[in-house]
C-alpha cells in the first residue's frame, strides 16, 4: 500500500505569489497539497502529479451559510480530499465530534475523500484517558458513514505533538494506531504531529502507518520533498 503524505499549509502562505511557486516545489506524486481556500484555484492549476486537498467544508450543499464553503465547491475547483475536525479548529473555533460527523458525511456524498483528524491533549494522555477520546472521536466522528468507514483516512495527531517539534515515539503512534484499526472498520491511518524529514522516516517505516500529515515541514518545498521521498521508500 503507498503511503500517503498531507501537506497541510494551515493559514499560509501570505500571498499568492508565494503559494504558487510552493505548489511548484510541491507537485510531487504522492502527496496531497491542502493549501487556505483562497489559493485553491491556483494550485489546482499549478499541480500536475500532487493532488489537491481543502482544510475544512461546511455540511450543507448550498444557500445563507456565510463565510462556508460546500463540498460541491469544493469539488468544483479541482479538490479531491478533505481534512475535517483538526484539533486547531475543535480548540479554536469550538467544532464538536457532532458537526465532524456531518462533515465527514457532507464529503462522502460530495465525492470527497475525508481526512479525520483525531487526538488528545497532554493532559487528557496524562490521565491515562487518551484512547477514550479516540474513541469518541472516531465513533462520533464516522456514525453518519456507518458502512463508508474504509472511505475515509483517519490521521492521528496527539494535540501535544503538533507545532510543538516534540513529536510522539513511533512505538506509542504504533500503538494507537492499532487501537484505531481494533475500534473502528477503517483502512488508512496516518500520522501527525511535527513531522519533519529529520523523523519521518522513524514513522513511515511501519508498516502500520499509511503516511503522514505534515503542518510545518510542508511550507519549505525541500523538506517536503524530502519526506515523500522517504515515504515511496516504504511503499
Ligand atoms: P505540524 O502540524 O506538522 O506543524 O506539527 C501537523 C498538523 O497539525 O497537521
Amino acid at each position: 500500500m503507498s503511503k500517503v503524505i498531507v501537506a497541510n499549509w494551515k493559514m499560509n502562505p501570505s500571498t499568492l505569489a508565494e503559494a504558487k511557486k510552493l505548489a511548484k516545489e510541491s507537485d510531487l506524486e504522492g502527496l496531497i497539497v491542502c493549501p487556505p481556500f483562497p489559493f485553491l484555484e491556483a494550485v489546482a492549476s499549478t499541480l500536475k502529479a500532487a493532488k489537491l486537498g481543502a482544510q475544512d467544508l461546511f455540511w450543507e450543499e448550498i444557500g445563507a451559510y456565510t463565510g462556508e464553503v460546500s463540498a460541491g465547491e469544493l469539488k468544483n475547483v479541482g479538490v479531491e480530499y478533505v481534512i475535517i475536525g483538526h484539533s486547531e479548529r475543535r480548540q479554536n473555533l469550538g467544532e464538536t465530534d457532532q458537526m465532524v460527523a456531518k462533515k465527514i458525511a457532507a464529503a462522502i456524498k460530495g465525492g470527497l475523500k475525508p481526512i479525520l483528524c483525531v487526538g488528545e491533549t497532554r493532559a487528557e494522555r496524562n490521565a491515562g484517558r487518551a484512547e477514550l477520546i479516540i474513541e469518541r472521536e472516531l465513533e462520533t466522528g464516522l456514525s453518519l458513514v456507518k458502512g463508508r468507514e474504509a472511505e475515509v483516512i483517519i490521521a492521528y495527531e496527539p494535540i501535544w505533538a503538533i507545532g510543538t517539534g516534540k513529536p510522539d515515539t513511533p512505538e506509542n503512534m504504533s500503538e494507537m494506531v492499532k487501537f484505531i484499526k481494533r475500534i473502528a472498520l477503517v483502512d488508512k491511518v496516518i500520522y501527525g504531529g511535527s513531522v519533519t524529514s529529520e523523523n519521518a522516516e522513524k514513522f513511515l517505516k511501519k508498516k502500520d502507518i499509511s503516511g503522514a500529515l505534515v503542518g510545518g515541514a510542508s511550507l519549505k518545498g525541500k523538506e517536503i520533498t524530502k519526506i515523500v521521498e522517504i515515504g515511496k521508500k516504504y511503499n
